[in-house]
């Protein structure tokens, strides 16, 4: 089962603010092929988190429409968007947002347990193996390191095993060594799973070491290349 191939087709997003509209994407048109790995640059306010919740079904477009191997969305339900979304779309943000509450392999688990499906904690466990923190199963995130907290984000990020990744600055507030790991991982875990990705980020070292980059600025694509 590859990665979703996503075709992004004249796309605007705009928001109204009392008597003026802001338009923060503007008829923008892009795609992400079947297992691709791509990053996502551009100065803040470019548009970028923005890009990724319309991607993710976590926000419509105002205008134009998005292709999943295919298949519009405009017309689904929020309900059919909800399970879309949870059944094939993974995302990892700058903030990793555990529950403090649970433990590491909890909270790989939590998608597992929203999804009212078989928990599979098997699966978990060789997840948290994949980014080093087999030894760190029953810690909670305050018993973890900021670059260990988002190894568990991205664990938890691939335990429904989604065709398109989305991750929003997923090394924003770590250090540049770490970035790298984790950048790195993500990386590697796409391609062995042949999953659809797409990275926002500011960094430019990790950016220049994607093959695909994607660079937005004023809510448009300035550049597309694949080296
Ligand atoms: N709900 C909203 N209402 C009005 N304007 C919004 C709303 N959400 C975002 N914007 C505007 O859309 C623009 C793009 O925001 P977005 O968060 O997508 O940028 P970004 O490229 O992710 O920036 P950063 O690198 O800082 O994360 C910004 O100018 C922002 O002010
Ligand atoms: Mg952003």
């Amino acid at each position: 089962m590859g990665g979703l191939a996503v075709e992004v087709k004249n796309v605007s997003r705009s928001y109204r603010r009392a008597e003026r509209t802001i338009d923060v994407l503007r008829n923008l048109t892009t795609s992400l092929p079947s297992g691709s790995f791509t990053v996502l640059t551009g100065p803040s306010g470019a548009g970028k988190s923005t890009l990724l919740h319309l991607l993710g079904t976590l926000d419509r477009p105002t205008e134009g429409e998005i292709l999943y191997d295919g298949r519009s969305l405009v017309k689904a339900s929020d309900r059919e968007l909800a399970s879309f979304r949870n059944a094939r779309i993974g995302f990892i943000f700058q903030f990793h947002h555990l529950l403090p509450e649970f433990t590491a392999l909890e909270n790989v688990l939590m998608p597992t347990w929203i999804a009212g499906g078989r928990e599979n904690a098997d699966r978990a466990k060789t997840l948290l193996g994949e980014v080093g923190l087999e030894h760190r199963l029953d810690h909670k995130p305050s018993e973890l390191s900021g670059g260990e907290q988002q190894r568990v984000a991205v664990a938890r990020a691939l335990i429904m095993d989604p065709a398109l990744l989305l991750a929003d600055e997923p090394t924003g507030n770590l250090d540049s060594h770490t970035s790298l790991e984790v950048f790195t991982l993500l990386r590697t875990l796409s391609e062995r799973q042949a999953m659809t990705c797409l990275v926002a980020t500011h960094n430019e070292v990790l950016a220049r070491m994607a093959s695909r980059h994607l660079a937005m600025d004023d809510g448009v694509i300035v550049s597309a290349t694949v080296t």
